[in-house]
């Protein structure tokens, strides 16, 4: 099948390229002529593991191409997919549609024939309507599919190729065999195939983010309740998740969730409900509750290193919201750094995903480029992100501080052994056993 895929981020580019690689011809446009300069020079401007090889791959076969030029692409195509970005609008909780219609214009203004239009992007009830609207003067050439996106960052062409399920929301029964079609290489493969009504697949998306958000908070304030009783945290985790009713994933505490999805789309799904006044309180704690926590965590490096920190030499061990991936959207690490380097503490960081453009103005912030030249001499060492390469530090080798402290907001490293090396250990939701 002839696809476009407009917006080549995170989404656009992991499953035009998967696309691509399972026969289909792929044209990728985006408005950022950097990105696309850098893809059709064989880089990937994203870091996701395998997606360079792949692009390769399909490129130098000829299944995929890269352009800023969108009539060129939409003329192409015949299914065309919005990959673009939905954001939070600047000081409110609803979402920033205008890429959406955006793009919706220009796929209005270059149409001269039939095509299935897929909305891929992450998208409030009812947008597939609204693009329908902007569609309306050549409405008999457009079929309007919502196929929200499930991909996790880190595991995104895994996720891609074998998704739990593939979500299609059509009001036109003759879409869904297009999307059969499509996407039979995955489903001959076992993935489930699932239609329904178009507003149906908008809400699956938010739904699915907005519970697995309350998931990760549930089991983040549990940790608060642990850290104060003497409980482990992880023998909670384990006890509940082997309920096959409840599933042990996003059941391990950690700092506030973060990234590109869960905060944009709790907060996206509370404001689509006020549309039609429903007041999901739930889903408004959640968010109150991982905001809560940043600060919470922040009053506890004050608890470990004392009110002052002045001066005190604080390293942090990755700073994405998630290992395997640059992305730093919503990260804690956002939030932290800046806050510590206020008060006066100098901030080293290491992330394998290279240097941040969002710390290099702050003061007293500073990239080092491997695990030993950041922590050196640290007062305490804030392990944020469990990047494969930090679960085997050996602490006492590399800080040489003789006073040091670990804080390890992942539950990476086990707390007997630090204890045995002597070394001042903090966690999440365990008991404290110095
Ligand atoms: N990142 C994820 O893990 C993930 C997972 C599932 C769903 N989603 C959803 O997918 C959507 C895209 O997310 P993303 O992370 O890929 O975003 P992104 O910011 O990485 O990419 C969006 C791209 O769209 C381009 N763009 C915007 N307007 C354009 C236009 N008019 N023409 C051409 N290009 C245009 C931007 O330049 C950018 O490169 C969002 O709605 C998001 O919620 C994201």
């Amino acid at each position: 099948m002839k696809l476009c895929m407009i917006g080549t981020g995170y989404v656009g580019l992991v499953s035009g390229t998967c696309f691509a690689d399972i026969g289909n011809q792929v044209i990728c446009v985006d408005k950022d002529k950097n990105k696309i300069d850098k893809l059709n020079s064989g880089i990937s401007p994203i870091y996701e593991p395998g997606l360079n090889e792949l692009i390769k791959k399909n490129y130098t076969a000829k299944r995929l191409a890269f352009t800023t030029n969108i009539k060129q692409a939409i003329d192409s195509s015949d299914l065309i997919f919005i990959c673009v970005g939905t954001p939070t609008k600047k000081g409110s909780i609803k979402v920033d549609l205008s890429y959406v219609y955006k793009c919706s214009k220009e796929i209005l203004k270059y149409s001269k024939r039939k095509k299935i239009l897929v909305t891929k992007s992450t998208v409030p009830i009812g947008t597939g309507d609204e693009i329908e609207k902007i569609l309306k003067k050549k409405k008999k050439l457009f079929t309007v599919i919502s196929n929200p996106e499930f991909l996790r960052e880190g595991e995104a062409i895994r996720d891609f190729r074998y998704p739990d399920r593939i979500v299609i929301g059509s009001n036109e029964k003759k879409a869904f065999n297009v999307m059969r079609k499509l996407y039979a290489p995955l489903v001959n493969k076992g993935s489930k195939f699932f239609t329904t009504s178009r507003r149906g697949a908008e809400l699956i998306k938010y739904a699915s983010n907005a519970f697995l958000a309350t998931k990760i908070t549930f089991i983040n304030e549990l940790a608060n309740l642990c850290e104060k009783s003497g409980v482990n945290i992880e023998d909670i985790s384990l006890g509940m998740g082997s309920d096959n009713r409840i599933g042990g994933r996003f059941l391990r505490a950690g700092p506030a969730y973060g990234g590109s999805c869960f905060p944009k789309d709790t907060k996206g799904l509370v404001s689509a409900a006020e549309k039609y006044k429903i007041d999901l309180s739930l889903v408004k704690s959640v968010i109150k509750s991982n905001l809560n926590r940043v600060n919470l965590l922040t009053q506890r490096i004050h608890k470990i290193l004392g009110s002052n920190i002045k001066n005190k030499k604080i390293s942090f061990l990755g700073v994405t919201f998630k290992p395997n991936t640059d992305d730093m959207r919503d990260s804690t690490s956002l939030k932290m750094i800046p806050y510590l380097c206020k008060q006066g503490a100098k901030v080293n960081y290491y992330d394998p995903s290279g240097e941040k453009i969002e710390f290099k103005k702050i003061k007293n912030c500073h990239y080092k480029n491997n695990i030993r030249s950041n922590c050196i001499n640290s007062d305490l060492v804030i392990l944020l992100t469990e990047w494969d390469e930090f679960k085997s530090i050996d602490f006492r080798k590399i800080v040489k501080n003789n006073k040091f402290k670990v804080y390890d907001l992942r539950n990476l490293y086990d707390a007997e052994e630090m204890k045995s090396k002597k070394i001042k250990y903090y966690s999440v939701g365990r008991p404290n056993i110095n």
